[in-house]
């Protein structure tokens, strides 16, 4: 099988490569960390696969099935659980890793445009990050190689092409990436039935059950692409029967755009026991926690007191502050202007929403209890007196979200972005108010190594996101609130080459708010 796949992989290029069917798109990238440059390294994976692009069709709304592009994935070494994949959803398959395994992945592109993916939240060399520039055409096969070193936790991977990666996303394509490593084995956490995992997307549909992007309206850029409907895993709505047992609930918000402040329904508790980067030192118990785009959240959830038959639903509660002055600016949240511009979703982002329903069986789980003690990754986190300290503002000019001044450009690297691998740095991410009035909240991301958010300060009172955000533990993706300053402390990797920083609202990445940095 595996000689069959890369014969096929390399009869397409050569099809693509003759016709030139690509255009721009097929031209080898001479800078490109190619299969071939990859071959004879010496690395030897413990897992290997293929993990192909491709458009498809599945069934979301009653009715037409509903064209998406997503991620599939074929196993070629490894073990057997490393993929699974999510019945009746257009995600990719769940890719489950351990630390310490070497990993090579065969990114085979069959879109119509170039593509690259990106394993968010993880330390990888250059060649893995999926930089824009290393986008390949239709037909053409793309290797990434690295070890996993990230601490257990819920990760994810996704296109990050330029200018396409809201686009692609969009259309489908995504999955999660979990790790397991020894120090979460002990806590033996739910698992198997016991653990949920849940993508939430927001998407529309016409009335043939096809996705509706945005056309590049303004104000759709400006506030990020929001949908009517909210997925979970690609369905809308959906409910599950589970037992009145623990869970533990995995949660990755991926969406392009919208914010959730997330609750269980009848006062069920939120258990918060990780974040992005991993397991929390002790579990954090809150009545709402706030998730933007790119974060992830790893939830303990006690059902076990349930009646057969109690619904319990994961619910969105209603905010404000997302984007408290863009529609204020000139007075015309909802009026006839906003149509002008680009119209908007008549979900607002705050809007409150049910997601997901819990049906509980009479069947009773194992026996568990909530360790009190999860992580003891804290001593490795002293806060740096040394660290270099830098000034992101996160402003509004020229019609363009910016990102320390700047927007993206493919290989510009300033030279207070110029960073020494495994030095440590504050940066300082300033979401200023500007003349313009527009304000927005931008979950910043930075890729490579996970960072520690030092404080926040400023904002305003009168922000309902603000008791749910939880700055405990490594994160890749921080949310700065209009008018605050987070500071984020983070030891660079140690892999030199060209990374990412940017807001993961997609439509402001893809419209530049995104820089290089580089690593020396
Ligand atoms: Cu999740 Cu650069 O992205
Ligand atoms: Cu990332
Ligand atoms: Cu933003």
């Amino acid at each position: 099988m595996h000689r069959r796949d890369l014969l096929r992989l390399l009869s397409l290029s050569v099809l693509a490569g003759a016709t030139g069917c690509d255009g721009q798109s097929a031209s080898p990238r001479p800078e490109a960390f190619s299969p071939q440059a990859a071959a004879g390294t010496g690395f030897v994976p413990d897992v290997e696969m293929v993990l192909m692009a491709a458009p498809d069709e599945v069934s979301v709304l009653p009715g037409a099935p509903t064209r998406v592009w997503r991620f599939t994935g074929r196993l070629l070494k490894g073990p057997a659980d490393t993929l699974q994949t999510l019945p009746g959803s257009y995600l990719g398959p769940v890719i489950r890793l351990r630390r310490g395994q070497k990993v090579r992945v065969r990114f085979a592109n069959q879109l119509a445009e170039d593509s690259i993916f990106h394993w968010h939240g993880m330390d990888v060399p250059e060649s893995a990050d999926g930089h824009p520039r290393l986008a390949i055409g239709r037909g053409h096969e793309y290797v990434s190689e690295f070890e996993v070193t990230n601490r257990a936790g819920t990760y994810w991977y996704h296109p990050h092409p330029h200018m396409r990666t809201g686009a692609q996303v969009y259309q489908g394509m995504a999955g999660l990436l979990l790790v397991q490593d020894a120090e979460e084995d002990v806590l033996a956490l739910p698992s198997g039935e016991a653990e949920l995992l849940c993508v939430l997307q927001d998407r529309r549909f016409d009335a043939r059950n096809q996705l509706v992007f945005h056309s590049g309206g303004m104000m759709e850029m400006m506030n990020g692409f929001l949908g009517d409907r909210i997925l979970v895993n690609g369905q809308p709505q959906p409910t599950r029967e589970v037992d009145a047992a623990w869970h533990r609930v995995r949660v990755l918000n991926g969406s392009n755009a919208r914010i959730y402040k997330l609750a269980w329904s009848r006062d069920v508790p939120m258990v918060v026991i990780g974040g992005d980067g991993g397991l929390l030192e002790k579990p954090l118990p809150k009545q709402a926690l706030t998730l933007a785009p790119g974060q992830r959240a790893d939830l303990l959830l006690d059902l076990t007191g349930l009646a057969a038959g109690t619904e319990v639903h994961l619910e969105s509660q209603a905010f404000v502050g997302a984007d408290a002055s863009v529609g204020g600016m000139m007075g015309m949240r909802g009026g006839p202007m906003m149509g002008m511009m680009g119209g908007g979703s008549n979900v607002p982002n705050g809007a409150p929403l049910r997601m997901m329903t819990l049906r509980t069986r009479a069947r009773k789980g194992p026996a568990f209890r909530v360790p009190e003690h999860l992580s003891s990754f804290d001593a490795a986190w002293p806060a740096s007196a040394d660290a270099t300290i830098r000034r992101v503002p996160l402003t509004f000019q020229r019609m363009e979200w910016s990102l320390g001044g700047r927007t993206f450009e493919m290989r510009d690297v300033a030279p207070e972005e110029t960073v020494a691998a495994g030095s440590t740095h504050v940066w300082e991410f300033m979401n200023l108010p500007n003349p313009m009035g527009m304000e927005a909240a931008h979950p910043i991301h930075m890729h490579g190594r996970q960072f520690r958010v030092v404080d926040r300060t400023g904002g305003r009172a009168t922000n309902t996101l603000r008791a749910g955000l939880v700055d405990a533990g490594w994160r890749d993706t921080v949310l700065v609130l209009p008018g605050e300053t987070v500071r984020a402390q983070v030891t660079f990797t140690r892999h030199p080459g060209l990374y990412l920083y940017h807001c993961h609202i997609l439509e402001h990445e893809d419209m530049g708010m995104m820089r290089n940095f580089r690593v020396t």
